[in-house]
């Protein structure tokens, strides 16, 4: 019999989960266009992670030189070492001004040149002339916390045009149809612990990543890979989960962010020889190479003996240099996480810093409207009607094997809105809601009550810090067959270890023992999936830097992978990466001869 849970029913036509940019830009575009729209969310809409973004958001506005879509395209499509599906990574980069310009128009407070036009700083990875020319400003700021500027004016519009927010609320999973159409979703609210159904004509997961897989990251203790869990338990698919990106300049010892912005800004890196060792590695672009390469570089100097501090573990990143009114106008945020997280005065002092996850390119397979493609259909542009996934949770997949920086808030608010226009187009506000499957209902509350009254020999806490430290250490920012196989078997027993958890705390108030379990239950999937992908994949490609198979493999790699996940068991298929841009040269596009595979110097 299935677990008792009396719940409350709300209709829409729209349910958005996750308030962070991707979510709250498609619940803004949804609730624009008249569809009746709920964001469902665990944490307050303006502490969702995005307000954690601080360098910019890349678009090609041309505000402090020359720049155009397609030179954006091109540094797209080589920073994602040639994974990324060239449709999606065309669409991403002609549509990003435009996206941009809504956002000043909607009140986004960017910072501003002298002449009043949005400030852009340099990035890793942006440059001019397709990739021949020098480095582009292409990354509008507002200061270094220009997320949190996006999530405010985001919310505040949201409001105004009447979407509706449930704010702490779990997701618990998707209801599905017997034939595979998305229902809606079973939460769980979490200050007076009753129990919610959304029925939706459409559910667009914009959960986040999942950084918190692993020990040290960027990412905010709720980035738990909800969205993923969510999808693998609903027997759909995840992809290429073994692409982690790693920041070059995490705080060392806390983790905490320091933007790439600090380098567009004139910061640089130096090992313990006081050498600005990037223009070995990257001699043309030095500090403000992707973040792959820089981050493979540090590792590589700590490894041969040049890092610095006592035990020689780390890296300076130089910003002393720098004007102080340039640090203070620029930089203010950094400054005081460097103070706060690092005792350093940055105007005297080098930051310590350390490569740190930041990253997810792998996520919930889309198209590039968003709509989540059907893993077990025949034709691989099929798509699960009534699911969407936007954002980090979502791989539409611009970023291929590597995401360049500033693409990701721009990745956000592009298919935040591309999945607003497309449920404009296939979401009938007249229609009757869809008649929800009891077994999918109660399916989700039996999981959920097992996990509540779970009475196993380890506490969640313990199983999450195996994993976590499992997955720092042998899905690191370099891999081998050996730590990747070890990794596997770790990983696969960690996992099994899920039906063996001790949840203590039994009642539905405020229950962060139980929260924090529905958290690992996803984190562990997504996990899998990423330890199972890379160690199958043969190649180096982006960010999987694997030592046994240095070079990249076209011929045979050149392909997404898929990931089924089971409890531990991990099925691996493959997904054509789309190559045709959308438009053709004599409609203005960028040429296939342009975009074809070459060898990825900096
Ligand atoms: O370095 C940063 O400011 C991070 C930006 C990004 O991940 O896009």
């Amino acid at each position: 019999m299935a677990a008792a849970y009396e719940y409350e029913t709300h209709d829409y036509d729209v349910v958005v989960i996750g308030a962070g940019g991707a979510g709250l830009r498609a619940t803004l575009g949804m609730a624009e266009q008249g569809l009746r729209t709920a964001c469902v969310t665990k944490v307050f809409p303006t502490r969702s992670h995005t307000v954690a973004a601080q360098g910019g958001i890349a678009a090609s506005l041309g505000n402090m030189g020359p720049d155009n879509w397609q030179w954006h395209m091109f540094d797209t499509v080589k920073g994602s070492d040639w994974l990324g599906d060239t449709d999606a990574m065309e669409y991403l980069a002609r549509e990003a001004p435009k996206a941009v310009y809504e956002l000043e128009h909607y009140g986004v407070p960017f910072s501003r040149t002298e002449e009043g036009k949005i400030y852009q700083r340099p990035f890793g990875g942006h440059t001019t002339e397709f990739g021949e020319g020098p480095p582009v400003q292409r990354t509008c700021a507002a200061a270094d916390r220009t997320g949190h500027a996006i999530l405010h004016t985001l919310y505040g519009q949201s409001l105004k045009n009447n979407a509706e927010f449930y704010i702490e609320y779990f997701a618990i999973d998707l209801i599905m149809s017997e034939d595979g159409q998305c229902q809606g979703v079973v939460c769980w609210k979490l200050d007076d612990g009753t129990m919610h159904i959304f029925n939706a004509k459409m559910v667009v997961l914009a959960t986040g990543g999942y950084g918190r897989a692993y020990f040290s990251a960027t990412s905010a203790h709720t980035c738990t890979g909800d969205g993923g869990g969510m999808v693998a338990r609903a027997g759909l698919a995840l992809q290429d989960m073994e692409f982690v990106q790693f920041h070059p300049t995490g705080i060392y010892g806390s983790g905490c962010l320091i933007t790439e912005g600090a380098r567009g800004e004139g910061g640089y890196l130096t090992n313990s020889e006081g050498e600005r060792f990037m223009e070995r590695y990257a001699p043309t672009y030095k500090d403000l190479a992707p973040r792959d390469y820089v981050s493979r570089s540090m590792t590589m100097e700590i490894r041969e003996g040049r890092g610095v501090g006592a035990e020689g573990d780390h890296i300076h990143l130089n910003l002393a240099h720098l004007p102080p009114e340039a640090l203070a106008e620029r930089l203010p945020g950094i400054s005081e996480s460097a103070k706060i997280f690092a005792g350093v005065d940055v105007t005297k002092e080098p930051i310590p810093v350390l490569p740190t996850v930041h990253y997810n390119m792998g996520g919930i397979p889309t198209n590039y409207w968003g709509e989540v493609l059907n893993p077990n259909a025949k034709d691989q542009n099929a798509v699960v009607p009534g699911l969407m996934a936007v954002g980090e949770a979502g791989c539409a997949s611009v970023h291929g094997a590597n995401r360049l920086g500033s693409n990701s808030l721009i990745d956000l608010v592009v298919f935040g809105r591309a999945a607003a226009i497309k449920a404009g187009k296939v979401v009938d506000a007249d229609a009757p809601n869809p008649v929800l499957n009891q077994a999918s209902i109660d399916k989700a509350f039996d999981r959920f009550d097992g996990l509540r009254n779970a009475s196993g020999a380890i506490k969640t806490a313990e199983l999450r810090l195996e994993m976590q430290k499992t997955m720092q250490a042998d899905a690191a920012v370099f891999r081998t067959d050996k730590t990747l196989k070890e990794g596997v078997e770790k990983m696969t027993a960690i996992a099994g270890k899920m039906g063996d958890l001790q949840v203590t705390d039994r009642s539905l108030v405020w229950n962060s023992d139980l929260m924090e379990t529905l958290e690992l239950a996803n984190l562990m999937p997504n996990a899998m999936a990423t330890i199972v992908g890379a160690e199958a994949r043969k190649e180096s490609r982006g960010a999987h830097a694997h030592e046994d198979y240095p070079k990249r493999d076209d011929k045979d790699w050149r392909v997404h992978t898929v990931a089924h996940v089971d409890g531990n068991k991990v099925t691996l298929s493959h997904r054509d990466v789309v190559k045709e841009p959308l438009s053709t040269e004599a409609e203005g596009g960028i040429s296939l001869k342009t975009i074809a595979p070459k060898a990825r110097t900096f």
